[in-house]
C-alpha cells in the first residue's frame, strides 16, 4: 500500500500501524488491507470515468468486481465511494446483501447461474443481468414471467480482440467459455426484445484482466459500438460495458496506465466509433476489481525456515525462505506463474541482500510465494515478511488444501486495525466432516 513506511527500528507500518503489532494481534499468515487506499481507488476510478464520459455528453456507471475481494465492508468502502458492486455467483451476491447495499446498483455475472441463483436475484431486485448463453436467456425469461418481474439485462458478447496477458486470464477470444459469438447477438438480442419482463439495456464485453494499455480496450470498445449502433435500429440501447480488466504493478517491472489515462482512452474510443456511426454516445459502464483492491492489501508471514540450496552448476546458492502460509492464501504464482516482491518487516536488515525464494508450507514444490526476492542474509525464522500488491485474487482464491486454515483479514487506516474478516480456526475446518467421533472416543476395533 501507498501508505507503507518504515520507522527508526525499520519495522514496515501499513495504515499507520505497526507490522508486528498486527501479527501479534491477529496472527500470521495475516491479509492486510489498507481501507484509505481502498477508497482512494475506488473514488479516483469514479471520477476517473465520470469525468472522460462527460466529455461526450454521456454518464459512467462504475462497477467494483467482487470477485477480486469481497466482504461486507469492502462492499460498503466502494459503495460509499460512488461504485455498484458487480457479483458473479449466488454466494458474492449474498455478501453484497448482507453489505446492506442497494440491490438496484448491483450487476450479475456468470456463465452459468443456475435457476435458484437467478430467481435470488430477480426477487431481491438486482440492477442488471448479464447474459452469458441462450439458455440462459430463456431460463430467465421463464423466471420473470412466473414471477411477472421485469429485469433489465445486458449481453455479454465476445468482441474477438485477443488481450495479451495469461491465457487463462484472456476472456474476449472465440474459443472459450464466456459470452456469445458477436454475429450471434442481433438474433438473441431480438429475442430478448420479444420477452415481456426482460428490458434490453446493452451489450458487455470483457477482454481479460492483468491487462496493461489501453489499446486492447479501444479496440474492443469500438467493435463493440459498431454492434451497438446495429442494434439501435430495433431499440433503445442506453448501456455499454466494456468490462474491467485493468492491470496493475505487481513488481517494478509492471507498467501499467493511470486509471485516468485509461477512462479517457476507453471513452474516446467509444465517442470516436459513435460520431462515425452516427449516434449518441451511451452511458458507460466499467467493472474493474484488481484495480481497486491489489494495490491496497499486503499478506503478513511468519519465517519458519531458512535453507540455502545449492543452484545448478554448483557455485551460487539460492535460499529457500519458508513461511507460514502459501499457496492456500495466495494461489497466483502457482496459477498464473505471477510475480510478487517480498521485504522483512519486523526490523531493519542490514546484511548484504541475498537471492531468495519465498515457499510456503504445502506439500507441492510449486508452493511459491515470490519466485526471485531478495531479504537480508540473516533471514531467520522469527523474522517477519511482508508480500505487497495481495489485496485481488488471493484472499478470494484461497482455499484449505492440506487443511490449512484460511487467514483473518485486517483492516488498516489512520493507525488502527480491525478485523473485516476473522480467521479460519481448526474447529472450522473439522466441523464439516461429518464422521468426527465426539472427543475422547475411537474408532471401534
Ligand atoms: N468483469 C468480468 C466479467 C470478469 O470476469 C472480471 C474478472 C472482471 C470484470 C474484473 O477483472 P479485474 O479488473 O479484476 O482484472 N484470478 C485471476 C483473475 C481472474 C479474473 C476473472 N474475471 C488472477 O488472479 O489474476
Amino acid at each position: 500500500p501507498a501508505s507503507a513506511r518504515r520507522d527508526a527500528r525499520g519495522v514496515l507500518q501499513v495504515g499507520g500501524v505497526d507490522a508486528t503489532e498486527l501479527a501479534e494481534r491477529f496472527g500470521t499468515p495475516l491479509y492486510v488491507l489498507d481501507e484509505t487506499e481502498v477508497r482512494e481507488h475506488a473514488r479516483r476510478t469514479v471520477a476517473a470515468f465520470r469525468t472522460a464520459a462527460a466529455r461526450h455528453g454521456a454518464l459512467a456507471r462504475v462497477y467494483y468486481a467482487g470477485k477480486a475481494f469481497l466482504s461486507t465492508e469492502v462492499v460498503r468502502w466502494v459503495t460509499s465511494e460512488g461504485m455498484s458492486v458487480d457479483v458473479c455467483s449466488g454466494g458474492e451476491l449474498e455478501i453484497a446483501l448482507a453489505a446492506g447495499m442497494e440491490p438496484a446498483h448491483i450487476g450479475f455475472h456468470g456463465n452459468n447461474k443456475s435457476t435458484a441463483e437467478l430467481e435470488r436475484a430477480v426477487e431481491v431486485g438486482v440492477g442488471t443481468i448479464v447474459l452469458d448463453s441462450i439458455i440462459e436467456l430463456e431460463r430467465l425469461a421463464a423466471i420473470v414471467q412466473r414471477h411477472g418481474y421485469t429485469q433489465d439485462v445486458l449481453l455479454r458478447v465476445r468482441s474477438g480482440v485477443h488481450a495479451e496477458t495469461h491465457e487463462f486470464l484472456a476472456t474476449a477470444h472465440e474459443d472459450q467459455k464466456f459470452g456469445i459469438a458477436m454475429e450471434d447477438a442481433p438474433a438473441v438480442v431480438a429475442r430478448i426484445r420479444e420477452i415481456e419482463g426482460l428490458r434490453f439495456l446493452g451489450l458487455h464485453c470483457h477482454i481479460g484482466s492483468q491487462i496493461f494499455g489501453v489499446a486492447g480496450f479501444a479496440e474492443s470498445a469500438s467493435r463493440l459500438v459498431d454492434l451497438h449502433a446495429e442494434l439501435l435500429a430495433d431499440g433503445p440501447v442506453p448501456l455499454l460495458n466494456v468490462g474491467g480488466g485493468f492491470g496493475i504493478a505487481y513488481t517494478s517491472a509492471d507498467d501499467p496506465n493511470t486509471i485516468e489515462e485509461l477512462a479517457a482512452g476507453i471513452a474516446n474510443a467509444v465517442a470516436q466509433e459513435c460520431e462515425v456511426r452516427g449516434i449518441r454516445v451511451p452511458e458507460l459502464a466499467v467493472e474493474p476489481g484488481r484495480a481497486i483492491v491489489g494495490q491496497a492489501g499486503v499478506t503478513l508471514y511468519e519465517v519458519g525456515t531458512v535453507k540455502p540450496v545449492l543452484l545448478e552448476g554448483g557455485e551460487a546458492t539460492r535460499t529457500y525462505v519458508s513461511v507460514d502460509g502459501g499457496m492456500s492464501d495466495n494461489a497466483r504464482p502457482a496459477l498464473y506463474g505471477a510475480d510478487y516482491t517480498v521485504t522483512l518487516a519486523s526490523r531493519d536488515g542490514d546484511d548484504e541482500p541475498v537471492l531468495v525464494r519465498v515457499v510456503g508450507k504445502h506439500c507441492e514444490s510449486g508452493d511459491i510465494v515470490v519466485d526471485r526476492g531478495y531479504l537480508p542474509a540473516d533471514i531467520a525464522p522469527g523474522d517477519l515478511v511482508a508480500v505487497p500488491a495481495t489485496g485481488a485474487y488471493c484472499f478470494s482464491l484461497a482455499s484449505n488444501y492440506n487443511y490449512v486454515t484460511r487467514p483473518a483479514v485486517v483492516a488498516v487506516a489512520d493507525g488502527r486495525a480491525r478485523v473485516i474478516v476473522r480467521g479460519e480456526t481448526l474447529a472450522d475446518l473439522l466441523s464439516r466432516d461429518a464422521g468426527i467421533l465426539p472427543e475422547g472416543t475411537r474408532m471401534p476395533e
